[in-house]
């Protein structure tokens, strides 16, 4: 019998209810990419990050889900749009959203590489709650032995290790980590291994999904940066079948007070990829400014261009689509 919509198993409502929302996603990071890319180079980081923000929360208005931001631009009292807690969606399955309208927010700023808008997507309960606060991280690619490489061991031990396992030498082996003092001993490490290194002024989300790719052209990511990107990072990664561990950084008390406020129990406690995103996840970055994975927004008279990439962990597809917007048939324009 040949296939039709009817029999095609991929066809069943609830599948393809996954489908259909995981390219609404991709509409809700072109709206803020778009909206944010006005601000390019312009040395406003702040406007950037508002535009964003307010283009992804209207395109929210037309995703048919009950969404709730677990993720987002902070607590309710310090974030006027897609804060904490807030509802977002048109009705429908109950999920909860993690955001960041606009990761790299001084990349924006400066038209500098890999700016990028940021949507994840699970069902009730499936990401970490993570504050606002630094997370350490570490994260390789799909295709390895389970564990091969762990937050506490020595640097050069996981270089090594991974080398190994990927047959080659560690001086084929890249690393990918911010441009911080903080990473200042880890940096020396690498480079005393022989190493390859690449250095990111700014967005590790970026800098994790390019190692969770076959062709990123990052080995291995490590280092310190913000929590609630290492769980948009972990999300992206269930849809790669990359391996990751992240850990709360603390500089206070009150954060720690904080974090278990979000209901994190054990504040040491090294998160595996899958208890940073469970479950079915879904995963959308669109462009801001071009970079090695996507290409950043392009403006002309009354449309644009977007890249963006779209993934599920359910069916493991990664797809990049890109879109070309005419403004002049919209009633509503991102700027
Ligand atoms: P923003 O877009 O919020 O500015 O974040 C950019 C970023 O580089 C993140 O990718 C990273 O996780 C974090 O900042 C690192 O923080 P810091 O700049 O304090 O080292």
């Amino acid at each position: 019998m040949s296939e039709t919509s009817e029999t095609r198993p991929d066809n069943h409502p609830e599948i393809s209810l996954d489908r259909n929302l995981a390219l609404d996603l991709v509409r809700v990071t072109e709206a803020a990419a778009l909206a944010a890319s006005r601000w390019m180079g312009r040395g406003k980081k702040n406007e950037a990050d508002g535009a964003a923000v307010e283009g992804m929360r209207r395109a929210f208005d037309s995703v048919a889900i009950e969404g709730t931001v677990v993720i987002g631009e902070g607590e309710m009292d310090e974030a006027p749009m897609l804060y904490i807690g807030e509802r977002v969606g048109a009705g429908g399955p109950a999920m909860d959203i993690a955001v960041d309208p606009l990761e790299g927010t001084n990349i924006t700023a400066k038209g500098g590489p890999n700016a990028l808008a940021v949507v994840a997507l699970a069902e009730q309960g499936n990401f970490l709650h993570a504050p606002d606060i630094y997370m350490d991280k570490i994260a390789v690619g799909a295709g390895l032995p389970e564990g091969i490489v762990d937050l506490d061991a020595p640097v050069v031990e996981n270089l090594r290790n991974l080398a190994r396992a990927k047959k080659r030498d560690v001086g084929d082996i890249v690393v990918c980590m911010l441009e911080r003092e903080r990473h200042a001993e880890m940096l020396a490490k690498c480079r005393e291994a022989g190493a390859r290194i690449m250095l990111l002024g700014d967005g590790d989300v970026a800098g994790v999904i390019a190692a969770g790719l076959p062709d990123g052209g990052v080995d291995i990511y490590m280092g310190a940066g913000g929590a609630p990107e290492g769980v948009l990072a972990a999300a992206a990664l269930r849809c790669t079948g990359g391996q990751m561990q992240g850990r709360l950084l603390y500089e206070d008390d009150a954060q720690v007070e904080r974090a278990r406020g979000m209901g994190v129990t054990d504040p040491r406690h090294k998160y595996s990829v899958e208890e940073m995103a469970k479950g079915d996840v879904m995963f959308a970055a669109t462009g801001v400014t071009g970079g090695a994975m996507l290409r950043g927004v392009r403006r002309f008279g009354h449309g644009a261009f977007t890249h963006s990439i779209v993934m599920r962990s359910k069916s493991g597809t990664i797809r990049y689509i890109e879109a070309h917007h005419n403004f002049a048939t919209k009633t509503w324009q991102p700027e």
